[in-house]
């Protein structure tokens, strides 16, 4: 089985953090989250993969990725562009696959892998597979709608009112015939040529559709929330691993991991579960709490940090406490001079948020 990882898209919810580079290259416990795609695919057994590029430096995701031999897997790029639509991007990809494929949206994480459904869908005939999730609200997915019999009939992307509480996952598996549906489909309401319609088609159209429904979590990380809520899931089950030195071990709490070359000084409190990266400095009058991910080459001189994302390259140097935050690559959040006129000072760009 070949894979296919969606790595397009604007990602406009996420700005400005998606004005240098695309979503799914944003860190969640410090590693991309398409990078969690890729190693589901290849732990699944799955080698050749392709990664469709949208037109947000797409660069940056060859550079990170290269030819996959890092990863364990062979990478091939497929140049989308514009988001014309999941179906578009899928349409894409026709002369990469021979038969069966899993199409993997390079922003979605599943607990557990896809493994043991790779094996079903090879081992059957089908000519698509779709996994669902029981979601709180399912008018943000595409929806699944059943017949009195629990019988698939069909599925609706983003209804008002949803048939079922079951969304699709961005997951999805295939044999050739989905080409010829998407072939026939038209642009929805939004512009798009959208996936759940094609799949909706050739169920309609009698081939042969089957549904999972994954057990555990399933996150789409298209918001800030989303991706601070997928943190705290991954770190939830982190394994925790010392490389960094810590100057006195009364100052680790619970499950921390802190990379080599970081220092974590005498004095600072870290409670875990929280990651820290490589080459990073933890100063003494320093607190990072729960669910707290911080990047390779941070310095932390004073504050205190809790549920949050602090990557690459970052300062912190403040007297209060930062909660549910985003804070992009190379960013400084430090203290003014005592020198008058006193306020916030403030260098930042399109589309961010500061909550005082
Ligand atoms: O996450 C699951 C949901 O994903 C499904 O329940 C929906 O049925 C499906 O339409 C999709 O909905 P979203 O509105 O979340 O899709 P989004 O536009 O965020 O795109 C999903 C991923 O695919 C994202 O990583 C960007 C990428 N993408 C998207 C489009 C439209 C592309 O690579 N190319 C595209 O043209």
């Amino acid at each position: 089985m070949k894979g296919v990882i969606l790595h397009g898209g604007h990602g406009t919810r996420l700005r400005p953090l998606t004005h240098t580079g695309p979503k799914q290259l944003i860190p969640v416990a410090n590693k991309p989250i398409s990078q969690y795609v890729l190693e589901d695919l290849r732990d699944s057994g799955i080698r050749d993969i392709a990664i469709i590029l949208g037109d947000i430096y797409p660069e940056k995701v060859k550079e990170y990725y290269g030819d996959g031999s890092k990863f364990g897997v062979n990478i091939t790029y497929i140049y989308q562009g514009e988001p014309k639509g999941i179906a578009h991007a899928v349409s894409l990809c026709e002369s990469f696959v021979d038969d069966e494929f899993v199409v993997y949206l390079g922003d979605n994480i599943l607990k557990g892998g896809i493994s043991r459904y790779v094996k079903e869908f090879s081992k059957s005939d089908l000519d698509a597979m779709i996994l669902l999730c029981k979601v709180p609200r399912p008018e943000l997915f595409g929806v699944a709608k059943f017949d009195e019999n629990g019988r698939l009939v069909g599925l609706i992307e983003k209804p008002k009112k949803p048939p079922s509480p079951y969304a699709l996952t961005g997951i999805y598996f295939f044999r050739p015939a989905i080409f010829d549906v998407i072939r026939k489909l038209k642009p929805s309401w939004r512009g798009e040529l959208e996936i759940t319609e094609a799949i909706h088609n050739l169920l309609v159209e009698g081939y042969k559709v089957e549904h999972r429904t994954v057990s555990g979590w399933w996150k789409d990380t298209g918001t800030p929330e989303d991706i601070l809520e997928a943190n705290r899931l991954i770190l939830d089950e982190m394994k925790p691993h010392i490389n960094g030195v810590i100057e006195d071990s009364s100052s680790i709490q619970g499950r921390v991991s802190v990379g080599s070359g970081t220092i974590i000084k005498r004095g600072a409190l870290i409670r875990g579960p929280v990651i820290i990266g490589k080459n990073s400095r933890i100063e003494s009058d320093v607190y990072i709490g729960p669910f707290t991910s911080i990047g390779d080459n941070v310095v932390v001189k004073s504050g205190e940090i809790e549920n949050s994302i602090v990557m690459d390259g970052c300062v912190i140097n403040i007297n209060d406490r930062i909660i549910d935050s985003l804070i992009g690559p190379n960013a400084k959040i430090i203290l003014g001079e005592e020198s008058k006129p006193s306020g916030r000072r403030f260098i930042i760009g399109e589309s961010s948020r500061i909550i005082l």
